[in-house]
C-alpha cells in the first residue's frame, strides 16, 4: 500500500518530477519488511536477482558490464560560478545542466514505477540527522536504501507538513516501451550518465546508472557532496571517514575517525580485531562521519548510514572476520561470483578457489579462465546492526567524541607506517596532500598515484581550497580539544614486492601507539615529515617481524620526499588564491626541514 504524502512542498515536487519522467505508477515506500520482501521477490521473478541457497534472505544481482562503479568523470558540482566548484570537480552551469538533464529525464520512466523513498541520514529524529527524499525507478535502489539508510513512514512523520528535506532525483534512464522486454540491469550508456549536485539549492539529480554511489543517493551524493557544502556553511564537518571506538586494558575509551580513499581498507579498519591482549575495538561506521562541536567544545561524530556497502574482493576471515560474520544473512550482493552450491565467491576469499563458478557477467568460470570471477568492485550491502563488533553507542544521536584523526593512502613506497602531525595545521597539510594509488572503486585506470585530499577528492561538494580553509577554521574553533592527527600507510612493500607490514588486526598496534601519544605515555622522534615512533616503544610483542623491516617501516627517505615537493607545489597551485596561506607556510616548512 502506497503511503499518503501530507507535505505540500514534497507533493508538489513529486508531481513536477512525475510530469517530467511519466511513470506508469507512483509508489511511496513505507520502509516495512514486507515491502522489502515483496520487491525482492519481484526482482527474483523477473530474473534480476538470484536467491542464495547458502545465505538466508540474501540475493545476488549482476549489473550491466558498463555500470560497475562510481563515474567520477560524469559527476558534476553545478554552482553558479565555476570557481565555487573548484578545480577538482567537473562543472556545468546549473541552467545548462538542468536543460540537458530535463531532455534525458523526459519520459524516462515510461513503463516503470516511480518509487518515492523517504529516508533519514542519521537516527530518525536526531538533531544531527538530515532527511532526504529519493525518487527512483530502480527496485534495486529501493532495497539497498532500505539497508543503507532509515527508510519509510517514520521519516515522513518527522518531516510533518513543512519540514526540510533534500530532494534526490534518480532514474536508471531506460524507459520501457509497450511490449518491450526488460533486461536484468537496465541503465543508460556512459555518455548519458550524469551524477549532478546543485549545492546552492541542496539538490541532487542523477541519471543513467543503477550502481552504488551513483544511485544510492543518500551516500556519496547527500551525505558527502551536499552535506560537505552544508557543513561549510553551517560550521560542522562531513567527512569520508570510518569511526571506531578503541578501549585499552584499563578501560579507557578512545574514538578514532580515519579517512582513506575508496577501497583502501576503511571497512577492514572499522571492524579491526586487535591482536594485542586486552585491547578492544568496536565499529561505529565504515565510510562517512558527520561531526559537530558539542557543548563541551569537543568534536562529536555520528555515522549517518545504517549499513555497509563494502568492497567484496579481498574480504575474508584472514582480513576482516567481523565483516564475514556480518554478511551471513539479509545481504544484497552485487557482481560477485555464484558457486555451484548456491553461495557467493570472490577473489581473496579464504580457502581454495572453487573449481567452477558463474562469474559476475553470468558466464561459466574456472580458475583456468584467466579472468576475475567477481568484479574488483563487487559489493555487499549489509545492515550495520549485524556486525558482531558494532558499538553499543553507534546510534547515539549525540555521537561520540573524537580523539584521533587518521589520514592515509595506498603507497608501495616512500611513506612510513605511521607519522604524527606536529600540530593541527601540519595535520591539515598532511590530509591536503594525501596521495594514493587508484583502485577499482571508480571507473578508470587502477594503480596510478593521485592526490586525494582527506580522501574527499571525489566527494567534496565545493572548492577544495575553501574546504582546506574550513578544516583550518574548525581547528581554530576546537583549539586544545582538536583531535591529534596521524598519517598511516599499511601498504609499504620492499623492492621485491613483499608487504613489509602484516596489516589487518596488527594495525591495532599502530592505533595503540596513537592512543599512547594522546595520553603522553610514549615519546616520538621528530623528523622532517613529522613525529615517528621510537622503535623500542612501539609494541611488537608476539609479532614475528624482522628488525630490518621495522627500521624500513619507520625510515624517512628524505630524498624521496624532496622529489615529491614539486608535485605538492603543482597540486596546491591548482587552487590559486583559494589555497589558504597557512598551507603554503606548511609546504615551506616541510621543504626547510627536508633541507
Ligand atoms: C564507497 C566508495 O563506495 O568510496 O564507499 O567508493
Ligand atoms: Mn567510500
Amino acid at each position: 500500500m502506497s503511503v499518503e504524502i501530507k507535505h505540500a512542498r514534497l507533493k508538489k515536487w513529486i508531481d513536477e518530477m512525475a510530469a517530467m519522467v511519466q511513470p506508469e505508477n507512483i509508489y511511496v515506500c513505507d520502509g516495512s519488511k514486507q515491502e522489502y520482501n515483496s520487491m525482492m521477490q519481484h526482482a527474483v521473478d523477473n530474473g534480476s536477482a538470484i536467491p542464495l541457497k547458502k545465505r538466508p534472505n540474501s540475493f545476488l544481482f549482476r549489473s550491466d558490464p558498463s555500470d560497475v562503479a562510481r563515474v567520477e568523470d560524469r559527476t558534476y558540482i553545478s554552482t553558479t560560478n565555476k570557481i565555487d566548484a573548484g578545480p577538482t570537480n567537473n562543472w556545468i552551469a546549473p541552467a545548462e545542466l538542468k536543460e540537458t538533464m530535463k531532455g534525458l529525464y523526459a519520459g524516462c520512466m515510461k513503463g516503470r514505477t516511480l518509487y518515492v523513498i523517504p529516508f533519514s541520514m542519521g537516527p530518525v529524529g536526531s538533531p544531527i540527522a538530515k532527511i532526504g527524499i529519493e525518487l527512483t525507478d530502480s527496485p534495486y535502489v529501493v532495497c539497498n536504501m532500505h539497508i543503507m539508510t532509515r527508510v519509510g513512514t517514520k521519516v515522513l512523520d518527522v518531516l510533518g507538513t513543512d519540514g526540510e528535506f533534500i530532494p534526490c532525483m534518480h532514474s536508471i534512464g531506460a524507459p520501457l516501451e509497450a511490449g518491450q522486454k526488460d533486461t536484468p540491469w537496465p541503465c543508460a550508456p556512459i555518455e548519458k550518465k550524469y551524477i549532478s549536485h546543485f549545492p546552492e539549492e541542496d539538490l541532487i539529480w542523477s541519471f543513467g546508472s543503477g550502481y552504488g554511489g551513483n544511485a544510492l543517493l543518500g551516500k556519496k551524493c547527500l551525505a558527502l557532496r551536499i552535506a560537505s557544502a552544508m557543513a561549510k556553511r553551517e560550521g560542522w564537518m562531513a567527512e569520508h571517514m570510518l569511526i571506531l571506538r578503541l578501549t585499552n586494558p584499563e578501560g579507557k575509551k578512545f574514538h578514532i575517525a580515519a579517512a582513506f580513499p575508496s577501497a583502501c581498507g576503511k571497512t577492514n579498519l572499522a571492524m579491526v580485531m586487535p591482536t594485542i591482549p586486552g585491547w578492544k575495538a568496536e565499529c561505529i561506521g565504515d565510510d562517512i562521519s558527520w561531526m559537530k562541536i558539542g557543548p563541551d567544545g569537543r568534536l562529536y561524530a555520528i555515522n549517518p548510514e545504517a549499513g555497509f556497502f563494502g568492497v567484496a574482493p579481498g574480504t575474508a576471515y584472514y582480513s576482516n572476520p567481523m565483516a564475514m560474520d556480518t554478511i551471513k544473512e539479509n545481504v544484497i550482493y552485487t557482481n560477485c561470483a555464484l558457486t555451484d552450491d548456491g553461495d557467493i565467491w570472490w577473489e581473496g576469499m579464504d580457502g581454495d578457489k572453487p573449481a567452477h563458478t558463474i562469474d559476475w557477467k553470468g558466464k561459466d568460470w574456472t580458475p583456468a579462465s584467466g579472468t576475475d570471477a567477481a568484479h574488483p568492485n563487487a559489493r555487499f550491502t549489509a545492515p550495520a546492526g549485524q556486525c558482531p563488533v558494532i558499538c553499543p553507542d553507534w546510534e547515539d544521536p549525540n555521537g561520540v567524541p573524537i580523539d584521533i584523526f587518521i589520514f592515509g593512502g595506498r603507497r608501495a613506497s616512500v611513506v612510513p607506517l605511521v607519522t604524527e602531525a606536529y600540530d593541527w595545521d601540519h595535520g591539515v597539510f598532511m590530509g591536503a596532500t594525501v596521495a594514493s594509488e587508484t583502485t577499482a572503486a571508480n571507473i578508470g585506470s587502477v594503480g596510478n598515484l593521485r592526490r586525494d585530499p582527506m580522501a574527499m577528492k571525489p566527494f567534496c561538494g565545493y572548492n577544495m581550497g575553501d574546504y582546506f580553509a574550513h578544516w583550518l577554521e574548525m581547528g581554530d574553533r576546537l583549539g586544545k580539544n582538536a583531535p591529534k592527527v596521524f598519517y598511516v600507510n599499511w601498504f609499504r612493500k620492499d623492492e621485491k614486492g613483499r608487504w613489509l607490514w602484516p596489516g589487518f588486526g596488527e594495525n591495532a598496534r599502530v592505533l595503540k601507539w596513537m592512543t599512547e601519544r594522546v595520553e603522553g605515555k610514549v615519546s616520538a622522534v621528530d623528523t622532517a615529515i613529522g613525529r615517528l615512533p621510537e622503535i623500542k616503544e612501539f609494541d611488537t610483542t608476539g609479532l614475528k617481524i624482522e628488525e630490518a623491516d621495522m627500521k624500513e617501516l619507520f625510515r624517512v627517505d628524505v630524498n624521496a620526499y624532496k622529489n615529491e615537493l614539486p608535485d605538492i607545489d603543482k597540486h596546491f597551485a591548482q587552487f590559486g588564491d583559494r589555497l589558504p596561506e597557512r598551507l603554503k607556510t606548511q609546504l615551506s616548512k616541510l621543504a626547510e626541514r627536508l633541507g
